[in-house]
């Protein structure tokens, strides 16, 4: 199937809308003194922050000021997650508490868009115990905010767009969250249907940006002073394959790397089925890509990897990080890890415990199973309890801690180059930043070095972060 680049005209009317309801907002700032807010909430993936973006570039085109509390707010967004239930109910838990503030505010608009709502189950979840809910959106309509927002505004009806035509949607306006770090779309959606997973079925299949956009966009960001840029797909390594043409992924990072600059480049997910030599061959030639590979395992066990429908095994799954630990000796690898799959046997989890104490990751996400409805996984026979699921998960943390505390005491004494995110949040009182391994780094300093690059020497290794002082 070709991916449907949204034609020029869709975006412009959007544009329109945007106009009108700029007006409209203008007017009332002018008449109050003050601009309405807008604030969005985002729950969920790097993907979903991404979005989020896009709806608050969206919000302040139209006049709002973007707010950092939903009380300020006139307009209300919730950008939604399924990918777990704990996810789903955290979503509808907040939807339920902006309930008294449109109590206190009859004119607040509020929002629901993302992958919670493009199930039917939950738009009517949403319909029917959320009455004050005025809008809901699925991720196939994210672009069309501001048309259901006037709609809504000057016709008075609750709506709920469940569009399923899924496009690339080119030139919105984008308000980043952060003038150092940003996020970069290079594709949407997922093929590959693992048996456990929501995200092919409210994100569609895959489609590619066109790469003269992303080029465009990296470049940009550069050229503003950003020093860290991720580029964000369900599977990244299937970049092009929707193109049909001779250009994948790593000729695209090859490319991008190129850019003069001061700058990291990072990339988010690769399934290991699609994940090449080449890539590792293009991530240990650049600079500017940082010596970094998230590769989701899921499962060390070849028979369950069979069940989730991941179409790799162990061998070529340690073939390819043996080829990154030659090429890249100080690669950071870290990985998913998915705890009581349907059928998971004790032999089964140990199995997942064995591939770790081999590939020993620098840091994992891990994840107790969550039935999601309508995935295949959710029907399958012999779920695991939860207090076997809990047991197996506290061991796999166990195991994982330790690792990392070993890996990290290599970093003693070394002199490493971060990112500095500023204070921290757990404590003001030190600075804290990543390496381009993403590992959390504290120190002391000044707040000036917020957003750029220090040296940092390491005078402490934890499991979840390293301590030390800044060298010039
Ligand atoms: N239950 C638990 N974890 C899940 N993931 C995806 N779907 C589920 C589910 N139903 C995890 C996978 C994926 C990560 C983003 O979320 O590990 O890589
Ligand atoms: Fe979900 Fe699998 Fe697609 Fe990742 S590759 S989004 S886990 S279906």
């Amino acid at each position: 199937m070709k991916t449907k680049i949204l034609p020029i005209e869709d975006i412009n009317a959007q544009f329109e809308y945007m106009n009108l309801i700029r007006a409209e907002n203008d007017g009332f700032a002018m008449e109050n003194g003050f601009r309405k807010g807008a604030f969005v909430m985002t729950f969920g993936c790097q993907q979903n922050e991404a979005d989020s973006e896009k709806i608050a570039g969206m919000a302040q085109n139209m006049g709002y000021e973007i707010v950092d509390t939903p009380e300020k707010a006139y307009l209300i967004v919730v950008n939604t997650c399924a990918i777990r239930e704990h996810a789903e109910l955290k979503a509808l838990s907040i939807i339920g508490q902006y309930k008294h503030i449109k109590q206190k505010n009859p004119n607040l608009v509020i929002a629901v868009c993302g992958c919670m709502v493009t199930q039917e189950h939950r738009v009517n979840d949403i319909k029917f115990k959320y009455p004050y809910v005025d809008f809901v959106f699925s991720t196939a309509a994210i672009h069309k905010l501001p048309e259901l927002l006037f709609k809504k505004v000057s016709k008075g009806k609750r709506l709920y767009c469940n569009d399923e035509e899924y496009s690339v949607a080119e030139g919105l306006p984008i308000r980043r969250e952060s003038n150092y770090r940003a996020w970069v779309s290079i594709m949407y959606g997922c093929n590959n249907f693992c048996t456990y997973c929501i995200v092919p079925y409210v994100r569609g299949r895959e489609r590619s940006r066109r790469k003269e956009e992303i080029i465009a966009e990296v470049r940009g960001l550069v050229a503003d002073g950003y020093k860290d840029i991720t580029l964000l797909g369900q599977n990244v390594n299937s970049y092009g394959k929707d193109m049909g043409f001779d250009y994948d992924f790593a000729d695209l990072l090859d490319e991008l790397a190129e850019i003069e600059g001061d700058y990291i480049l990072h990339f988010m997910t690769s399934h290991p089925k699609d994940a090449t030599k080449k890539l590792v061959d293009v991530i240990a030639k650049h600079k500017t890509i940082a010596k970094q590979f998230h590769l989701p395992l899921q499962s060390g066990s070849d028979s369950i990897l069979k069940k989730m429908n991941r179409h790799y095994q162990m061998d070529k799954y340690l073939d390819i990080v043996d080829y990154m630990k030659t090429k890249i000796p100080d690669i950071v690898i870290t990985s998913d890890i998915i705890v009581g799959f349907p059928g998971e046997t004790e032999e089964d989890f140990e199995g997942t415990l064995e591939a770790l104490r081999r590939i020993r990751y620098d840091m994992i996400y891990s994840f107790i199973y969550s039935p999601r409805k309508g995935t295949p996984a959710a029907e399958m026979p012999d779920q695991v309890p939860n207090n076997v699921q809990s047991e197996r998960f506290n061991r796999l943390l166990a195991l994982q801690n330790d690792i990392a505390y070993e890996i990290n005491q290599k970093h003693m004494g070394q002199t490493i180059r971060v990112l500095c995110d500023g204070p921290s949040k757990n404590n003001p009182e030190v600075l804290c930043g990543r390496t381009e391994g993403n590992k959390i780094v504290l120190f002391n300093g000044s707040v000036e070095n917020t957003g750029n690059f220090v040296n940092i020497k390491i005078t402490k290794c934890e499991t979840f972060a390293l301590v030390g002082e800044i060298v010039d």
